[in-house]
């Protein structure tokens, strides 16, 4: 499966690069890239709770391809924190692999691999 990303300060650039490091995958940036093909989207939350306007632009566009969600926050905007996979799992009926705070942990790596790798990247 494609790592597809969108990063502004690069948690989620580092986060989703080092995750297609280890499984051979491909991981591409939102705001510059098609898929062609089923992706795992990793994105992060910005304004108050919401999903940015890159990965919401292509979500409009490729939506149809989304298999999963993963969202990076911070643990400071306490309700809000990682709302953005709430919205788009909500919208588009995929599941929440994971919502991390800031470029996670080992274990939200963990997860997310096992994730993607039941599926057979
Ligand atoms: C203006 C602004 C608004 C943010 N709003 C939220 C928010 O509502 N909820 C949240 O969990 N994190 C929020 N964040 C934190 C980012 O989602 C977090 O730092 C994330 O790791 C950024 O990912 P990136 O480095 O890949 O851009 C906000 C950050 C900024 C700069």
């Amino acid at each position: 499966m494609l790592l597809a990303y969108d990063s502004l300060t690069g948690n989620v650039r580092r986060l989703a690069r080092e995750l297609a490091g280890h499984l051979g995958a491909e991981a591409v940036d939102v705001r510059s890239h098609s898929p062609s093909r089923e992706y795992l989207l990793l994105t992060y939350t910005f304004g108050t709770g919401q999903v940015p306007d890159s990965t919401r632009h292509f979500l409009d566009q490729h939506g149809h391809l989304l298999r999963g969600v993963v969202s990076s926050g911070s643990y400071h905007w306490g309700q809000n924190f990682a709302r953005a996979a709430d919205v788009i799992a909500a919208r588009y009926a995929v599941p929440i692999v994971a919502k991390i705070n800031k470029g996670g942990t080992a274990a939200d790596r963990v997860r997310v691999l096992a994730w993607l790798e039941e599926r057979s990247v």
